[in-house]
């Protein structure tokens, strides 16, 4: 099993914890020395892919739940 986690933040961004690669639509990484990324749910951040903290003031709303 790959040794990622992916954590749904209420109201907030993906925090991805590991060593993966995230690429754009055409294959080109983007490169980070964070051991934790943010990435944007709500499509407001002004650094996208990653958060920005947008999310606070646009009003996005989410709280996913896994099944029992
Ligand atoms: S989720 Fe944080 S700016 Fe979009």
């Amino acid at each position: 099993m790959a040794d990622v986690t992916i954590r749904i933040r209420d109201d907030g961004p993906l925090l991805v914890d590991g060593d993966v690669k995230l690429l754009d639509g055409e294959g080109n990484e983007f490169v980070s020395d964070k051991p934790t990324i943010a990435i944007c749910r709500c499509g407001a951040s002004k650094i996208r892919p990653y958060c920005d903290g947008a999310h606070k003031e646009c009003g996005f709303e989410s709280a996913e739940r896994a099944p029992a």
